[in-house]
């Protein structure tokens, strides 16, 4: 039997409602129907409103504010160029026509895509990375200068300037002169904000060439064809494994004494790194451009946005190499009115001392644990190679001055430092740095993972530090060295100990080889591009202490010529120059070497043909000029049975790439420097 079910539900009102409304819907009058379901409808509609309503006020989004980051990106796609004033139009003027006066001495022939291709090209391509943000003069001299050369085969600007566009059309690139080269290929990245440093990583990993040259907007690098034969003979890590190379940059010498401490060594954990920038002017291969985008992905504290737009302050410092850095007269490019400096207001200082540490520390944490689930090294470990006894580029960018001789003590040099007070036992200014980067790695908290092996193993920087901390100090072991991860170590506090260095025999600049310079006597005598600045006997170069035996300097010659004169002005113990058959001077006397233009045979002794001429230019200063017995190419001859025979004093004369002064015992006074004459040609 059939029972109506509804008696038996407790009739609330939901449920009437559910009856009642179903009732209506299925009504037998089709005017009650449709009313009933358009107020079902409307029911549902106002329902979903109030429902929205109630959720966005209980829970109200949260707005994030605006980063910084937009809002300068915004000020500077609204920014227009302020008029250059009288002094600033006077110096484009001047910059045109220095880049106009200057010329590669590299033959363009040796550029070509075919001999480039080459294995046994002698030389490489090189792809430029251009960084733009608002200075559009800046950018047009750096690229009509730097195109001249024809060893830039590429270049790719990056446009840090959200918001206006560079376009192909809109740039022009000069052709190196004199030649039938092809213009190098331009390639333009619009960044979609200003990513500052980080920019040159990223366009130089996605070169066509191995090797990139780096180059800001603000600086001219009048060292083109000097940096390059530089990089080449040191840096471009032809001929070694994979992986090899270095950087070659140039910077002010003041800039380089600076540098020259930032240098970081600890043997135990093969440690042994420094720090350049690159925006005066570098030469990197490529792969260490790629390689630091790797590594920020896999230090243990991945760099924040504000640190990769500083990428110049890890990059260096993460290659584990001291960087070959040139001192001389940089040329600065101030052409254009308005606020077109990088600078955004904050404490540059601060800035950089704390990137400079966390960059330290994180290699050294990374070295310390040598995880071999890092493979292949991200960090590699290799032993630094010597450091290029190649100084300074001459002036007028033909020769680069070379020498032994150096007042920097290397890093190594701190060993006892740090043997006799640890890292961070110290208090003083740096003190204060140290709290500041506490401060923030805390902040950072828990965020600042790292993903070990493919992101199985998922540890915080910190607690790594803490682990290898216990383990160091469970360990009965060697004197720990340098260790950036103690509490209170700062980049000033390694200064400190570099400046001490000094100032333990109470004497300035002098006197031990493991003293630092100081300031002054560095900039006004010390740094070795005084010994080529084209200024004559106003300037000289003064080495650090007395030459011992084989001590030496000289000249690399961009492009081999054959020298029968050579004339240098320079400390009167000069007059002692000697022909190598000539020993009746001892060890107060020099002797002249020279390697060929093709470089066959390597250094070879000079004979001269007569005693050097010298004139007395005032107390301390002679003029030595020598008459070098030219060499020529051998002739050969092919006889029957009997081999072939050499005949020197036949052939063509040979062109000299480099040309060094070696004295032959320990001198009594330091030796000076100051102006050159190759036949008739004065520098
Ligand atoms: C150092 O350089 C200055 C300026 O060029 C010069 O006047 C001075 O004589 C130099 N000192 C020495 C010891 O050569």
């Amino acid at each position: 039997m059939n029972q109506d079910i509804l008696p038996h539900v407790p009739a609330t009102l939901p449920v009437v409602v559910l009856d009642y409304v179903l009732g209506t819907l299925t009504h037998t009058s089709p005017a009650r129907r449709r009313s009933a379901l358009v107020l079902v409808l409307v029911a549902l509609f106002l329902g979903v409103q109030v429902l929205g309503a109630l959720r966005s006020t209980l829970n109200a989004p949260r707005i994030p504010p605006v980063p910084q980051w937009e809002l300068d990106d915004a000020l500077a796609a609204a920014y227009v160029p302020t008029p250059p004033t009288a002094q600033q139009r006077a110096n484009h003027l001047r910059l045109s026509s220095l880049i106009e006066s200057r010329r590669s001495a590299y033959p363009a022939a040796l550029f070509t895509e075919a001999a480039l291709a080459a294995e046994s090209s002698p030389v490489v391509g090189v792809t430029a990375v251009i960084l733009h943000w608002k200075r559009r003069k800046g950018l047009d001299l750096v690229l009509r200068h730097i195109t001249r050369y024809p060893f830039i085969r590429e270049v790719i600007v990056w446009n840090n300037r959200p918001g206006v566009d560079l376009s192909v059309e809109t740039i022009t690139l000069s052709a190196p002169p004199g030649s039938s080269l092809p213009l190098a290929e331009l390639r333009i990245v619009n960044s979609p904000s200003n990513v500052h440093d980080a920019g040159k990583h990223l366009a130089c990993s996605m070169a066509s060439h191995e090797h990139c040259y780096f180059n800001d907007d603000d600086w001219l690098n009048v060292y083109m064809d000097t940096t390059y034969t530089k990089y080449l003979e040191c840096c471009a890590g032809r001929g070694s494994a994979a992986g090899g190379g270095r950087i070659a940059s140039n910077t002010l010498p003041i800039i380089h004494l600076e540098h020259r401490r930032w240098r970081f060594d600890n043997p135990t954990i093969d440690l042994h790194t420094g720090f350049t920038w690159l925006g005066t002017g570098s030469f990197a291969p490529r792969h260490l451009s790629r390689r630091f985008m790797q590594q920020q992905a896999a230090t243990p504290l991945a760099l924040s946005r504000d640190q990769s737009l500083v990428a110049d302050m890890f990059f260096s410092l993460w290659t584990n190499a001291y960087p070959e850095q040139m001192p001389n007269d940089l040329v600065p490019i101030d052409v254009e009115g308005g606020e077109v400096g990088w600078s955004r207001g904050v404490d540059q200082w601060a800035v950089v001392y704390g990137n400079i540490r966390s960059a330290v520390r994180t290699l050294y944490t990374i070295l310390s644990l040598s995880s071999p689930s890092l493979v292949p090294a991200l960090f590699p470990t290799a032993p630094p190679p010597p450091e290029s006894h190649t100084r300074a580029p001459c002036a007028n960018d033909a020769c680069l001055f070379v020498t032994s001789l150096t007042p920097f003590p290397p890093p190594s040099a701190l060993r006892t430092s740090y043997a006799a007070s640890p890292a961070g036992s110290r208090t003083g200014p740096g003190s204060v740095l140290g709290r500041a980067w506490r401060a923030v790695s805390r902040r950072g908290g828990g965020g600042n993972v790292w993903h070990l092996d493919g992101g199985a193993e998922v540890r915080s920087h910190r607690v790594l530090l803490r682990e290898r901390e216990r383990e160091l100090e469970s360990t009965e072991g060697p004197e720990r060295g340098f260790d950036p991860t103690r509490r209170g170590w700062t980049v000033r506090e390694h200064e400190a100990r570099f400046s001490e260095l000094e100032r333990e025999d109470g004497r300035p600049a002098g006197g031990r080889e493991s003293a630092w310079p100081g300031d002054e006597w560095w900039m006004r005598n010390g740094s070795w591009h005084l010994a080529v600045d084209g200024r004559g006997t106003d300037t000289c170069w003064e080495s650090f202490r007395a030459p011992e035996a084989d001590d030496h300097f000289g000249l690399t010659l961009v492009k081999p010529r054959a020298v029968r004169q050579l004339t240098i002005i320079g400390s009167p113990d000069l007059a002692n120059i000697r022909g190598w058959e000539d020993l009746n001077g001892g060890g107060d006397s020099w002797e002249v070497l020279t390697v060929r233009g093709d470089g066959t045979g390597g250094w070879e002794p000079r004979s001269l043909l007569s005693r050097p001429r010298v004139v007395p230019l005032s107390l301390s200063l002679v003029s030595v000029t020598l008459s070098l017995d030219p060499i020529h190419t051998p002739t050969t001859y092919a006889l029957r049975d009997e081999g072939n025979y050499e005949v020197d004093e036949e052939g063509r004369e040979v062109a000299i790439r480099k040309v060094k002064i070696v004295s032959r015992g320990r001198k009594r006074e330091r030796v000076r420097v100051c102006a050159w004459e190759l036949d008739g040609w004065k520098f």
